[in-house]
């Protein structure tokens, strides 16, 4: 494994969130509603002690974990079968506590047409999904890729909060900063040369259709690069094969650097969307209330990218404003 980042938080400010996201829940908030109160804020020194253990990983590193930050929201029940299932009411003060930490790095958001419009997606599998490229998935292994990479407007931090894993089953990462790739398959991969299709957890069935915009894969940032990456969803523009050998030798040196990252329950991993992708080993459901159970969110900081992704489309994908709306409403 790569440099760490890893914080940790006091137990007394673990408490003190887990008890200002109980109190706004008891007034009728929900994670999905939560930032569109402007009354809704922590308590100073607690925001100031969060904002120490909660920062954006470097992006040479590419993610932090914030080790039992939620540890103190006692039991979320049963594992649902499905997103939709999750009771909201139950999960209000972890989802709550969930939004205002992502809000304290950036600006948290959802998209219409992912998981009806909520602001705090609950990843777990479910029955029928086994094999597919979504977060619901379990048996197949999820493929590395830069989250909604499709959109110009994706996130550039990601959150991951981490409800139960009692079989360890491992989140995947690999940074485009310990890529070891040649002069020549860089200067490619900053060509915009491939297409990205939205996944399969959006309701979109006309993404085919639409004009085909070309996307660079890497661009330079910061002193380092940045990597936009779904090779389940990527559609090649070129049949250069000097292009297409570039890319295949990205996908081989981001495997040659991947490593696990162990979630226990109650901690957070920040992964830099910009910098890393993320995917996630195979592992057998048991459909019990006992599966893994992660909670995400998505902040847009923002960094720079490449201006020409201003010109995308994003396959007409709208994002949901998690401080201007009430919705979505509870089903
Ligand atoms: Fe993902």
């Amino acid at each position: 494994m790569p440099v760490q980042e890893i914080s940790d938080l006091d137990i007394e400010s673990r408490r003190a969130l887990a008890a200002a996201a109980g109190e706004f829940a008891a007034e009728g908030a929900l994670g999905d509603t939560v930032l569109a109160d402007a009354g809704a804020c922590l308590p100073d020194v607690l925001a100031a002690r969060l904002n120490s253990a909660v920062r954006p990983p470097d992006p040479g590193v590419g993610y932090r974990v914030v080790r039992g930050l939620f540890t103190e929201f006692g039991d979320q029940g049963p594992t649902p079968l499905h997103w939709r299932e999750t009771d909201r009411e139950r999960c209000a003060p972890f989802d709550i506590g969930l939004a205002m930490v992502a809000s304290l790095v950036g600006r948290v958001f959802g998209w219409a047409d992912q998981q009806d419009g909520r602001i705090v997606h609950n990843i777990l599998p479910s029955p029928g999904c086994e094999e597919m490229q979504i977060g619901a998935s379990s048996t197949t292994p999820l493929a590395w890729h830069t989250e909604d990479a499709f959109h110009p407007d994706r996130a550039d931090l990601l959150l991951l909060a981490c409800v139960r894993n009692p079989d360890a089953v491992g989140s995947r990462l690999s940074t485009v900063a310990s890529a070891k790739l040649g002069e020549r398959d860089i200067g490619r991969l900053l060509e915009p040369q491939v297409v990205i299709l939205p996944d399969d957890s959006y309701e979109d069935d006309h993404a085919e259709l639409r004009e085909r915009i070309g996307m660079a894969t890497l661009w330079p940032r910061r002193g380092s690069l940045g990597l936009r990456y779904d090779p389940s969803y990527t559609q090649h523009l070129t049949e250069d094969a000097a292009f297409r050998a570039a890319y295949q030798e990205l996908g081989r040196a981001l495997e040659d650097g991947s490593f696990i990252v162990p979630l226990a329950p109650g901690d957070l991993l920040i992964i830099d969307n910009d910098a890393a992708v993320h995917g996630r080993v195979a592992f057998q459901p048991r459909y019990d209330g006992t599966d893994r159970w992660l909670k995400r969110v998505l902040v847009r900081s923002p960094q720079a990218r490449p201006e020409r992704e201003q010109r995308e489309h994003g396959y007409q994908q709208r994002q949901v404003d998690a401080y201007r709306t009430q919705l979505p409403l509870p089903m």
